[in-house]
Formats: structure tokens, C-alpha cells, sequence
């Protein structure tokens, strides 16, 4: 998969793929590039964003800005980039990230995720430059970086060459395997410590009743957590 990131911020993202997994990904052919839009800017002084319409706190990305930025990186308009490859426009308005969104992602050879700053991008950015307006959660954050490393993450490990383990993120949490519940818990040795002991039915080798156990706890966590995330 190619993954791009629109940001003011590149520098954060030389830490992100200097991690493990998101290494291995991309030893694995999947891409990871940054795109910082005071590269592309029409305007003087390296100008990115301004001052709201109608007054009010902050800065806002400008939308001439963003089209350059994208018209001088992928050769095309931005208005029909968007029906080449996904392109995310990071708010906390937008569409809540949860699993079904991820593996969603996960089957899409490319994505271009659109990093805000300040507050926020001009909203013609979101309506005629990006696919999909999506968010990691209820709050504010100050900035699209953090949730872009967020979705990238969780997108690649859903992907082969990311984890160790190639089951591991199939029976994982609000995976369709586990009826959209949380994961199950996990133990390891020791078997006992201080007195708290591992649950029985996993030292027994019995593999169909540890099978069992799991879904039942998973169900009592997602029951505990709201119900599960699949309809
Ligand atoms: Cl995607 N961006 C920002 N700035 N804040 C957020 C968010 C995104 N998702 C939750 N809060």
C-alpha cells in the first residue's frame, strides 16, 4: 500500500517509521512518503494558512495552498484525485475510525491522508479535495499528525509484512473473528505470582474448551465495553 501524508510537520513522521513494525512494512513494499504543503506554495514567505472568515482564534490551511500542494505532487487536480485513490481529510468531525473503517482502508492500494493545522483546514478543502472527512475520536487534537500515525498503524498491521505473527492480527480486538468484541485476555508465565494464578482451562491443553473460554470472556468484555462494534 502507499501511504501519503499531507503535512506541515514531515519531521514527525521520520520517528514513526523508524518503529519496528512500520519498518517492517515498508521493507515488505509498502510505502510511506510526506508532502509539506509550504513546499508548494503559491504564496509569498512560504504563506500556508489564515486568518477565519467571520473572525475568531487560530490559523487555517487555505485551500489554494492545498490544491497546489497536491496539483504539484501528483500531476492531477486535487478535485478528481479523489476518485483515483482514498483521501482523508484528518477532523474530528469527520467519520469515526473503528475497525470495520480500518480494514475498509486496509484493502486500498493507496491513500492520501490530509494532516490539518491550527484550526483546521478551509472546509472547501474537505468537500472538494477529500473521499472521506474521518476523526480518532471525541476531543481535539492539535493537529492531524498524531491521528494520521494512529490510522497508518492500525490500517498496517492489518496488512502482511507488518506483524511477526501473521495470525495475530486476525483473532485481535472488534476483529470480525471475534464478533467485533474486544480481545480476549492473555497470560504467560509465571503460572502463579503473588498468589494470582493464570486460569486453569489455558494450562489445560484442551483446545476446543480454551476456544470456548476466550469467546465467552470476549463477549463479557464487549458486553461490559457497550456491545461489539459489528452489527
Ligand atoms: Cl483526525 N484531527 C484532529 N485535529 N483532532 C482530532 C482528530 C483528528 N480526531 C480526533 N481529534
Amino acid at each position: 500500500m502507499q501511504l501519503d501524508v499531507v503535512t506541515l510537520f514531515p519531521d514527525w513522521f521520520d520517528w514513526f517509521r523508524g518503529q519496528r513494525h512500520i519498518a517492517n512494512a515498508m521493507a515488505h513494499g509498502h510505502e510511506l512518503r510526506t508532502l509539506n504543503p509550504r513546499e508548494h506554495t503559491p504564496l509569498s514567505g512560504g504563506q500556508v494558512d489564515d486568518t477565519p472568515f467571520g473572525g475568531g482564534a487560530g490559523m487555517v490551511l487555505r485551500v489554494d495552498v492545498m490544491d497546489a500542494a497536491l496539483r504539484g505532487f501528483y500531476g492531477v487536480d486535487p478535485v478528481d484525485l479523489r476518485h483515483q485513490r482514498r483521501v482523508l481529510a484528518l477532523t474530528p468531525g469527520g467519520r469515526m475510525l473503528d475497525d470495520r473503517f480500518v480494514e475498509e482502508l486496509a484493502a486500498e492500494p493507496a491513500i492520501t491522508l490530509l494532516c490539518g493545522r491550527y484550526e483546521g483546514f478551509d472546509e472547501r478543502i474537505v468537500q472538494h479535495f477529500a473521499s472521506d472527512p474521518v476523526s480518532i475520536g471525541r476531543y481535539v487534537l492539535s493537529g492531524g499528525e498524531l491521528a494520521a500515525m494512529v490510522i497508518m498503524d492500525a490500517v498496517l498491521r492489518k496488512l502482511p509484512g507488518s506483524l511477526g505473527h501473521a495470525d495475530s492480527a486476525l483473532e485481535e480486538s472488534f476483529s470480525a473473528a471475534l464478533g467485533g468484541d474486544p480481545e480476549y485476555p492473555h497470560y504467560t508465565r509465571p503460572a502463579e505470582y503473588r498468589g494470582w494464578k493464570v486460569p486453569e482451562v489455558l494450562l489445560s491443553g484442551h483446545h476446543e474448551e480454551i476456544h470456548q473460554w476466550r469467546r465467552a470472556r470476549s463477549r463479557e468484555r464487549g458486553a461490559a465495553g457497550g456491545g461489539s462494534s459489528l452489527p
